[in-house]
Order: C-alpha cells, then sequence, then structure tokens
C-alpha cells in the first residue's frame, strides 16, 4: 500500500475524527501523549516548524502558542480543510498544506524544527520520511515524534485481568513481524455511547516496526539520537480519565528526538 492510499483512508476518517476530537473523545492526546510531548520540546520561540500528518491541526496549534512559526502539512485534504477553518477566526498565522511525508515540497534547510504526532507508523516508508526531514532540516536543527510504542502496539495484543476483573498486564506478539497497511478499525473510548452506534470505525493502515527497524533507519540518514520518552499519566489525568491508568502497566507511546549534526568547520 502507498502513501496516496493511506491518505484515502485518512481522508474518509477525517469527518468523524475531527468532530470527535473536537468534543473530547481522543484523552490520551488531550490529556497525556500531547502534555508529554509539549514537555519535551525545546525552547521554540521564534522558531520557524514543520509539523507533519497534522490532522486537524491541535498539535500545530500547540507549537505555534509556543512562539513557533509553523507549517502543517497533512496527506488528507479534508483534515487540512478543517485545520484551516480553526485557525481562521483566531490566526496563529500557520500555514497548512496537502502534501505527503515522503515527498516534502520545501526547499534545502527551510526549517527550524520538525514535528509529527503519532503519524510515523501510518505511513509505508519511514526511511524516505527520514530522509526528507532530514533534507528540510537547518543544521543543529531537531526532529522530535511520537509513535505507538512498538513493543506494546504489536499485530497480536490482548489485556489481561486478574480474578476481580483488573487489568494488570498485556500479552504482545507478531512483534517482528512488519504489517504493510492491514487495516485496523477502532474508535476513542470516550466516544459517548449514544453516537457510537451510528458512527463508523476509523479504519487505519498500520505499518508496525520493530524498536530496530525504526530507529536505525534514523541513524543512518545522519540523525543523532538525543531524546527519548515513555510517558506515563501523570496522578491528575488518571483521576480524570480512569482508562489511562493503563499506561501505568505498559508504555503505550514513544517520543523520540533527534538531531541533524552542526556543520563541520573545515
Ligand atoms: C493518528 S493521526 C494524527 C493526527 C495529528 N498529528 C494528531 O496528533 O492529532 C495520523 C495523521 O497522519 C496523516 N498521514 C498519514 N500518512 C501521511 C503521509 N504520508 N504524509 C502526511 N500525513 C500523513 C493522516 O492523514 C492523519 O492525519
Amino acid at each position: 500500500m502507498d502513501s496516496v492510499e493511506v491518505g484515502r483512508y485518512w481522508d474518509a476518517n477525517a469527518p468523524v475524527w475531527t468532530r470527535l476530537v473536537r468534543m473530547g473523545c481522543d484523552v490520551y492526546r488531550d490529556h497525556f501523549n500531547t502534555p508529554a510531548f509539549l514537555e519535551m520540546l525545546p525552547e521554540v520561540d521564534g522558531r520557524t516548524g514543520l509539523d507533519i500528518g497534522c490532522g486537524e491541526g491541535y498539535n500545530t496549534r500547540k507549537v505555534a502558542e509556543l512562539g513557533a512559526r509553523m507549517v502543517g502539512i497533512d496527506i488528507a485534504p479534508t483534515f487540512i480543510k478543517h485545520a484551516r477553518e480553526v485557525d481562521s477566526p483566531e490566526p496563529l498565522g500557520i500555514d497548512y498544506q496537502v502534501a505527503d511525508g515522503c515527498s516534502l515540497p520545501f526547499a534545502l534547510e527551510a526549517f527550524d524544527f520538525v514535528v509529527a504526532f503519532m503519524c510515523l507508523m501510518d505511513i509505508p516508508d519511514q526511511e524516505r520520511v527520514f530522509a526528507e526531514v532530514y533534507r528540510v532540516l537547518r543544521h543543529g536543527g531537531f526532529f522530535q515524534f511520537s509513535i505507538t510504542h512498538p513493543c506494546t502496539d504489536t499485530p497480536y495484543r490482548r489485556w489481561v485481568e486478574d480474578e476481580s476483573g483488573r487489568r494488570v498486564a498485556l500479552a504482545c506478539g507478531g512483534y517482528f513481524h512488519e504489517t504493510e497497511g492491514e487495516i485496523v478499525e477502532w474508535m476513542f473510548s470516550q466516544t459517548p455511547p449514544e453516537l457510537r452506534e451510528g458512527l463508523p470505525k476509523f479504519r487505519v493502515p498500520d505499518f508496525h516496526r520493530p524498536v530496530s527497524g525504526l530507529i536505525n533507519p534514523l541513524i543512518d540518514v545522519g540523525f543523532v539520537l538525543e531524546r527519548f520518552s515513555e510517558p506515563q499519566a501523570t496522578d491528575e489525568a488518571v483521576r480524570l480519565h480512569s482508562d489511562l491508568a493503563n499506561t501505568r502497566l505498559v508504555p503505550h507511546f514513544l517520543i523520540i528526538r533527534a538531531r541533524k549534526p552542526e556543520k563541520r568547520s573545515r
């Protein structure tokens, strides 16, 4: 499956996805993953950044609110349409474009930093994305991205419960099997029951890679690994959304920061 076909799946997901995330149904993003990502993000005030796979723009806006000049790209035109709608009444100056992370329509060294929130596991050719990000980053610039954790977001996974029905572990299998666009169907766990019945599930092509399959290509294009995070939900987040207690049993997300080295002086 290529990026164009992946884009068709995401464009079909976009209307319901946008509606539900704007109702607050993606608690994993809003109360867990994005706060952890922003906590790890270096200073971006006054810098020029690119957000790959920006969706309806929530995270692009969060980074722009920190003072960065942002460009957001997504392969799904419907997401870009929804992202532009939000930025127009309260302009943060974000430039949203329909584009493929595997073929970035930007000049060499155009950005101080690049971010990608939860989209690399949705892209078939991650090596191409890394090479493109490296090209559009200035020397000394950073690339920070989050993904579902490859060790626990495996092709086979099943929660294990104790006698009282409490989750105590996650059984995982198929870790080394690289999936090539298998369709995974799911819905935000916080979708109100009265809406859940009438809405189609998301259909997401999956491109699972083991950690080595993800990290070695990043190193091969020239990036230097700088920081990792395997966040756990805070007490406050768990109090608000008990589902998030699962994130303390096993890692759900992996956040990685890598840097394009400074040019060597002769
Ligand atoms: C899980 S969503 C994440 C959206 C957003 N970053 C967020 O955190 O709310 C993954 C996004 O990646 C986009 N995407 C998938 N393949 C892409 C590609 N090749 N280039 C750019 N965007 C892509 C999808 O359209 C979708 O918006």
